[in-house]
């Protein structure tokens, strides 16, 4: 099949994935972060996994057995996949299709500043499958499930319709599923491979079991209970639902910590102890500068506008909104408290929005370095460990005489009067404050991440001041 011309961002290419002669085969499309990581998933579960996206310069890279992305052990399995001829980009559509029979859309779906989901990519790919249908009348019974998180009624509302243009009936000639995914940027091949659960939702049984004999292979005999079995409405509202709890979480933890401060608290312990309690969990009561990253702000705010849109007023999400907002800001505010930002030469340590990960989407970085600038900063002298995180961020906030960036550590903190830890990087943990004795003047250091011992601080020059703590005894109810 030839590239459709007129539709430059269609996804004219699909993915074949051969599973296993006894399994449906099955087709990725999409070789974004999840596409690539459940690819390299199903092949190291010895499954025929074949890729194709629109981007050749990804289909290049995957043939060669490198990976586009950064992400832990994904390359070695892509590597592994490809060298056993388990994984290789194809662009033979007709021929995909016709062979294929589960067809999992892992595109890209990115929200504007007010919330909208921008459902470009899943159009294209519902026009790539309906124009599959027209020229492949007799192709055969095929699924499409869904695995980009979209808002509720898209599956069912905008991808199913749009393919019933070919004249084919949804729920007869093809089913419809939804299947979301809960991979973590650092961990996403392990969270494949090892799974809480897993949520199919169909339009039909039919769809169902076919998705469910695919994704099986991530599940051990006796985890079978883990596959929960829904309609595609719940399946998507599942994903929100889950990202806007732990997002809800962190703004709650952030909020105790500001209680923290003010009564002269630690806030670790309170999470500790909170944490204990089975029906809370440790999990996700880091107080820090307020979440960033690809899926939390994008998911509530998309959640918080589709309800705003109709009507609902949703009050809890707007709140988990505002206090990741102000908590960024707090970070600067945490730096007044103590120093004159006019002037003042910073260091800021940690563009990632988290440890191990090059990636600094709504990351609070982009908040604080113009933030510095406005304030009047001498000097703001950047670092990340991550060169990729040092360049994303460059495009957005070009260095210049007053906005540097820098390889080390060392170099960056040499001669600030203050510095700002943003990233919860091991780098940084390691610090000791023997490492802080090139600063000027009568150092500050704010610690957002809560990450160095304020112990081995008590006897230096250096002031540290962390999120979520303060020494000030003085409030009085
Ligand atoms: C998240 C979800 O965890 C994952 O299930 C979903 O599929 C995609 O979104 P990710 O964005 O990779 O994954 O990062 P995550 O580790 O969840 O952290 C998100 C943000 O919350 C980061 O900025 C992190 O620093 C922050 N965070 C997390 C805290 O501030 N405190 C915590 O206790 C945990």
């Amino acid at each position: 099949m030839k590239v459709d011309s007129d539709v430059p961002h269609r996804i004219v290419f699909l993915y074949r994935c051969s599973l296993n002669d006894a399994m449906t085969s099955t087709c990725i499309i999409g070789a974004g972060y999840v596409g690539l990581t459940y690819a390299a998933g199903l092949a190291s579960k010895n499954l025929k996994v074949n890729l194709v996206d629109v981007n050749t310069a990804t289909i290049a890279c995957i043939n060669k057995g490198t990976c586009p992305i950064d992400e832990p052990g994904l390359e070695k399995a892509l590597k592994d996949g490809v060298k056993r001829g388990l994984i290789h980009g194809h662009a033979i559509l007709d021929l995909v299709f016709a062979e294929s029979d589960v067809f999992f859309v892992c595109v890209g779906t990115y929200c504007d500043d007010a919330g909208n989901i921008n459902l470009a990519q899943v159009r294209s790919v519902a026009q790539a499958i309906r124009d599959c249908f027209k020229m492949h009348p007799d192709a055969g019974y095929k699924v499409i499930c869904v695995k980009s998180t979209v808002i509720c009624g898209t599956t069912d509302s905008v991808l199913l319709p749009v393919i019933e243009e070919s004249g084919m009936k949804a729920g007869k000639d093809f089913g419809v599923a939804m299947s979301p995914e809960f991979l973590k940027e650092g961990s996403a091949l392990d969270d494949i491979l090892n799974p809480d659960k897993i949520v199919v939702g169909g339009i039909d049984q039919r769809s169902i079991d076919a998705v469910k004999n695919v994704l099986k292979a991530f599940l051990k005999d006796s985890d079978q209970h883990k596959l929960i079995e829904t309609d595609v409405r719940t399946a998507e509202l599942i994903k929100y639902a889950q990202n806007s709890f732990l997002a809800t979480k962190i703004s709650f933890i952030n909020e105790m910590a500001r209680f923290a401060e003010l009564f002269g608290v630690n806030i670790s312990m309170v999470a500790k102890a909170m944490g204990m309690d089975s029906r809370i969990s440790p999990k996700f009561l880091n107080a820090g500068p307020g979440f960033g990253g690809s899926c939390f702000p994008k998911d509530v705010k998309a959640l918080y506008s589709a309800g705003k849109k109709a009507g609902l007023d949703p009050l809890l999400l707007k709140a988990v909104l505002d206090v990741n907002e102000r908590q960024k800001r707090h970070v600067l505010e945490l730096l007044q408290q103590h120093r004159q930002v006019k002037g003042l030469a910073v260091a800021v340590l940690g563009l990632a929005f988290k440890a191990n990960t090059g990636d600094t989407r709504e990351s609070v970085c982009r908040a604080v370095i113009p933030g510095l600038l406005a304030l009047g900063a001498s000097r703001v002298k950047v670092h990340d460990p991550s060169a990729f995180a040092r360049e994303e961020v460059k495009k957005d906030f070009p260095p210049d005489e007053r906005l540097t960036y820098h390889d080390t550590i060392a170099e960056a903190i040499k001669g600030s009067g203050a510095c700002i830890i943003l990233t919860e990087w091991d780098e940084y943990k390691r610090l000791k404050f023997s490492e802080f004795t090139t600063m000027a003047g009568n150092p500050c250091i704010v610690d957002s991440r809560r990450i160095l011992d304020r112990k081995a601080f008590e006897k230096s020059k250096v002031q540290l001041v962390i999120l979520g703590e303060s020494e000030s005894r003085d409030f009085k109810p």
